[in-house]
């Protein structure tokens, strides 16, 4: 696959590395650290229909951006196809580049009411759905899924090609089902199976890619027009750098220690520069590890994180620990999960 644009209807993405929606971690701060390095777009947290209507302000406190994160995606969340209409117009009003439709969310809470990946247990349900959201707007929309609900229903080609007639410009497969978690490997061969299918609608496959040889690997084994990384831009938000640099055959960038000591430092400044003392050490902590994980000899550094109780002394921890006795981790561990 070569690093030329990416078309999803009127809108013309740069790349082809996309960066995920992420519940609880692609927050305002995270995606300004994100579109320093250019991913083709970046996407708010997961938005509930149901909240969005009711004028919730937390959850437009969700959507909030600004001008140097475009191209970006609001991701909704639903299983009332009334809502559709009215939910997409909104996020269209408030200036979004992209609406994208959860249907692959495997939170109890979300799939009770039939939402997220309980979409997956009616595909013709996706399609009222898309179509309602796409006849209210200008802007592209696009689906995001799972393989299926489980290994006895896999209906990621079928919902592809129904996303398709509905007009859908794109559609995104995570390929595990929602039975799965996520346990074991993504199968990329479900993306595969989609990108067979697809005429129109451009595929976009996910799952697994944790550095660029992994990105290209799905590019080669699926023939999917994009990918979209999720939790390999925890901590590593210049990931889409390694990738592009690896779809132009040119050398890996080695990243150092002190390289991802600074890239915490300036994440962390962006965190005081949007939250309020208190949710900024609480943020600290949970960002931190996404960096630090990857380094050896940071366990004291880590501990003393937690303990601490203002933004300035975690600062001073950092800038005063003894960089020069860290060493890269050699096996990176994504515990991280949808909660
Ligand atoms: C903490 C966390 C939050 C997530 N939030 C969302 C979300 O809001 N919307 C969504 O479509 N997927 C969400 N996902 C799923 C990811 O976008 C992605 O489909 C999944 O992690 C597989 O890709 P990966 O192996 O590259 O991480 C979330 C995943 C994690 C780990």
């Amino acid at each position: 696959m070569k690093n030329t644009p990416f078309k999803l209807g009127n809108v013309q993405l740069k790349n082809r590395v996309l960066y995920a929606p992420l519940a609880g971690c692609s927050d305002y701060p995270f995606r300004q650290m994100s579109s320093r390095f250019r991913p083709a777009i970046t996407y708010c947290e997961m938005i509930k229909m149901d909240a969005l209507i009711r004028n919730d302000s937390h959850t437009f406190r969700l959507m909030d951006f600004e001008a140097s994160m475009h191209p970006i995606g609001a991701q909704l969340c639903g299983s009332k196809p009334k809502l559709g209409a009215p939910t997409a117009r909104i996020a269209e009003d408030l200036g979004f580049d992209v609406i994208d439709l959860n249907c692959g969310c495997p939170v109890d809470k979300v799939t009770k009411d039939g939402s997220g990946s309980g979409m997956l247990k009616n595909p013709d349900l996706i399609g009222e759905m898309l179509s309602n959201m796409i006849n209210a707007v200008k802007i592209p929309v696009t689906v995001k899924i799972r393989a299926g609900w489980d290994e006895q229903s896999i209906n990621a080609p079928l919902i592809t090609q129904i996303a398709e007639r509905a007009g859908a410009k794109a559609i995104t497969i995570h390929g595990r089902t929602r039975a799965q978690g996520y346990r074991g490997p993504a199968n990329w061969d479900y993306i595969k199976a989609c990108k067979q299918v697809a005429k129109e609608i451009q595929v976009i496959g996910n799952g697994d890619v944790f550095d660029a040889d992994a990105a290209l690997r799905m590019f080669a084994h699926t023939n999917c027009d994009a990918v979209l990384v999720s939790r390999g831009t925890l901590g590593r938000p210049w990931i889409v750098e390694d990738i592009l640099r690896a779809m132009e055959g040119l050398p890996s960038i080695q990243r150092t220690p002190l390289d991802i000591r600074s890239a915490l430092l300036d994440h962390f400044h962006l965190i005081i520069g949007y939250r309020n003392e208190k949710q900024s050490l609480l943020d600290f902590r949970r960002v931190g590890c996404w960096y630090l994980k990857q380094l050896e000899g940071v366990k004291e550094l880590r501990i003393a994180l937690n303990k601490s109780t203002s933004t300035a002394e975690v600062m001073q921890l950092i800038e005063r620990f003894p960089w020069h006795d860290v060493a890269l981790s050699q096996s990176l561990v994504f515990a991280e999960s949808e909660a």
